[in-house]
């Protein structure tokens, strides 16, 4: 139980790769405190925590608002008094031709993606600066570093998630709080979202073999980094960027 009676908010818990990283530090003993736009999921992981002998605890969240992050922290520490690790991972995927579609794109995917995890990170760290103590994880993406067309906004916003880990990392080491981000590659959610979204994966031989490590990614890779970034094993790390992608970014790709 490496994280025992810690205190751990993870944005976007209800559903998908937030999914498991909840379930993942529940089973470690933490208490979970899911912030979630969408209270159908987020109650419905928090009840499965519980019958599974965990510690959830459900908060409505928008991290679009700075009023709605700081009813989230408020709740968090009415609750279970501190803060000890936030896992900054909500995020919409919206892409969109930059010809055909109006900055309301922009400004919604950078709200999200970008500022929400800069003002939980803001109000969540004033805890972890008097406890002397936390950790912060922001989940990015492979779209950080490389792209398709029409995902200017995307990958924008991932690109910025890196560079706010490093300048969060540097402003908050002498609190001995440590920040990292996770860049997941494909990472299958299907099985992952509420019930009544939830659908079986469907994925062809190829999409695994294109794969260095031959497989598509599961929502369990990125919650077993989350720990590891979280623990005292990687007490050592921070301001860096863990990609977990089964390989995809090395791959050298020339078309015949
Ligand atoms: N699935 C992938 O292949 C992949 C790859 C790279 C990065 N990511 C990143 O991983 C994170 C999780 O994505 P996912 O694939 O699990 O998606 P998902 O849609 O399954 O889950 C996202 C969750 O965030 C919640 N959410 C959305 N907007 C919110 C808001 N404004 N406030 C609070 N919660 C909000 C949703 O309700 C949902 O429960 C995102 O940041 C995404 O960009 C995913």
């Amino acid at each position: 139980m490496r994280f025992d009676g810690k205190t751990v908010i993870v944005t976007g818990g209800g559903q998908g790769i937030g999914r498991a990283v909840s379930r993942a530090f529940a089973s470690e003993g933490a208490n979970v405190v899911i912030a979630d736009v969408d209270p159908e999921a987020g109650l419905e992981n928090q009840e499965y925590i519980r019958s599974n002998n965990g510690e959830a605890f459900f908060v409505e969240t928008d991290v679009s608002s700075e009023d709605s992050i700081k009813n989230l922290v408020q709740a968090t520490l009415k609750r279970y008094k501190t803060i000890d690790i936030l896992i900054n991972n909500a995020g919409i995927s919206k892409f969109g031709n930059m010809f055909e579609s109006d900055s309301a794109l922009w400004d919604k995917v950078i709200a999200v993606n970008l500022r929400g995890p800069y003002l939980c990170a803001k109000y969540a760290s004033e805890t972890m600066a008097k406890n002397n103590n936390g950790c912060i994880v922001n989940i990015a993406s492979t779209r950080a570093f490389m792209s398709e067309p029409d995902t200017e906004a995307y990958s924008a916003s991932k690109g910025g998630i890196i560079a706010l880990t490093h300048s969060l990392a540097v402003s908050l080491g002498k609190y001995k709080i440590r920040v990292n981000s996770i860049s997941p590659g494909w990472i299958e959610i299907s099985e992952w979202q509420k019930s009544g979204k939830a659908a079986p994966a469907v994925l062809s031989e190829m999409d695994h073999l294109q794969h260095p490590a031959g497989r598509v990614g599961s929502p369990l890779d990125i919650a077993k980094a989350c720990l590891f970034l979280c623990s005292d094993e990687a007490g050592f790390i921070t301001g860096t960027n863990l990609t977990v992608d089964g390989g995809m970014t090395i791959k050298m790709i020339y078309h015949e």
